[in-house]
């Protein structure tokens, strides 16, 4: 078991028990109630990133459609819980030095080159590469953005676990393997361990789960309500 102290709280799309998903507000609430980092996902779409977890617009906004045939204009148009959506720059412009950004890839049109491009105007204004974690599932866009900005680190994320168990991550240049935590396994966190992986689980909510996952040494656990795993430290 790690020392609960050490658990690293990642705020789900910014904090998404407490306001709209992957809005400024999701995030600044998540700032607010003290979550250590911040996870949001990204999508490219006209050229510029978007903070929105669906390919659809449908569930969050009150339009209709998938987010990577939209313009721009059509995207600032849209609302979600009121909110505008937001880009990556108004996200990392809001974030600051308050928490650190885990970036999750959600499309595979270039997505990987767009955020590397705006990651690396940060970097040349003094953001230290620590502040940063760039996420996905798609492993290949993955491999794609460690190739072209291979100081940030990443997150390899997975929903199951592979046959070499941390494996995946270790192939990609990861320093974290991020799991579902209905597939949490003592063997993984301790393959992972010994790989010299931090191993964070997704999405956990309750504070029972997070007593569990903590006791079995995860060392980051996502969720929808940074404060009640920070009221368990
Ligand atoms: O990055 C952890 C988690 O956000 C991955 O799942 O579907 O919420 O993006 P999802
Ligand atoms: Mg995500």
């Amino acid at each position: 078991m790690n020392d609960p102290a050490s658990l690293t709280v990642i705020g789900h799309r910014g904090a998404r028990g407490h306001a709209p998903e992957n809005t400024l507000l999701a995030l600044d609430t998540g700032i607010r109630l003290g979550a250590h980092w911040l996870e949001f996902d990204v999508q490219l779409a006209d050229g510029e990133l978007w903070l929105m977890h669906d390919l659809s617009v449908d569930r969050t906004t009150g339009g209709r459609g998938l987010l990577t045939e939209m313009d721009c204009a059509e995207i600032r148009a849209l609302r979600t819980g009121g909110q505008d959506v937001p880009t990556l720059r108004d996200a990392l412009d809001l974030i600051e030095n308050r928490a650190g950004v885990n970036i999750e890839l959600k499309t595979w049109n270039g997505c990987a080159q767009a955020v590397a491009g705006v990651l690396r105007e940060y970097l040349a204004d003094g953001w230290p590469v620590e502040r940063f974690c760039v996420s996905s599932f798609h492993h290949p866009e993955l491999w794609e953005f460690h190739a072209l900005l291979p100081d940030v680190p990443i997150g390899a994320l997975i929903c199951g676990v592979p046959l070499d168990w941390a494996g995946p991550a270790i192939e990609l240049g990861a320093s974290v393997l991020s799991i579902s935590s209905e597939f949490v396994d003592e063997k993984l966190i301790a393959d992972a361990h010994e790989r010299g992986l931090k191993l964070h689980v997704y999405t956990v909510n309750e504070p029972d789960e997070m007593r569990r996952l903590m006791s079995l040494g995860v060392d980051g656990i996502f969720t929808d309500y940074p404060d009640r795993a920070l009221s368990l430290l």
